[in-house]
């Protein structure tokens, strides 16, 4: 009986050991699967999260870029270094107006820091002023495409938009850093 009965345990014991292996097995890749799929998920997330903030930062700069770009060439004409030029001097403005809506968006909460940026903390504490000044640039240089007709007018007109540049690049605590250092890293 006694016999018998460790017979059957070891029986017993054999089974539910081959059958734990089985399940363990399963259950193993089961939490293999878990693992990768929360691998990959942590990844993938990481990834989206990394990619919209260099992004962001990547196309604003890129954008100032253009912007800074457009305002050099007008810059020189004001200051005589070059030419008048009326068509240069309206594709300019032409670029402003297209290139500094698109600011607005590119200034999401996951883009403060990272990808070299010089964007103020402000930006994101005064949002509605930070909004207001691209508003009032983009009317600048509208007012100023339907004013500037000539030499004479572009030289009169044309210090209020190097001016509007300054609502943000300011000396200390603008939006964005003085103008100077900003084209320093232009030229980089
Ligand atoms: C509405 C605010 C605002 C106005 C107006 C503005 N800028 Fe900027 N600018 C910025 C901010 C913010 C940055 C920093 C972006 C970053 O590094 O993320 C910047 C960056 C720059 C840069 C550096 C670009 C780079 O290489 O990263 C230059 C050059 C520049 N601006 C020139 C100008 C000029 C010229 C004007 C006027 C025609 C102007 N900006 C008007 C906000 C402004």
């Amino acid at each position: 009986m006694e016999e018998y009965s460790r017979e059957k345990a070891r029986h017993f014991c054999c089974i539910a050991a081959v059958t734990l292996q089985v399940v363990a097995a399963e259950e193993r890749e089961e939490i293999m699967r878990l693992i990768l799929a929360s691998l990959v998920g942590i990844s993938v997330g990481a990834t989206v999260v990394l990619a919209q903030n260099l992004d962001a930062i990547k196309q604003r700069r890129d954008t100032m870029k253009t912007i800074a770009k457009a305002s050099g060439v007008n810059f020189k004409m004001m200051k005589g270094e070059t030419p008048f030029d009326l068509a240069k001097v309206k594709s300019g403005l032409q670029t402003f107006q297209e290139q500094f809506p698109k600011l607005k968006a590119l200034f999401p909460e996951d883009s403060k820091t990272g990808g070299d940026t010089d964007a103020s903390p402000k930006i994101w504490q005064q949002r509605a002023e930070f909004e207001a000044v691209i508003d009032k640039f983009i009317a600048d240089a509208k007012a100023a495409a339907g004013t500037i007709k000539d030499e004479a007018s572009f030289k009169a007109e044309y210090p209020k938009i190097v001016n509007s540049c300054g609502n943000c690049h300011k000396e200390k605590d603008g939006f964005a850093p003085r103008l100077a250092d900003s084209f320093k890293k232009l030229n980089q």
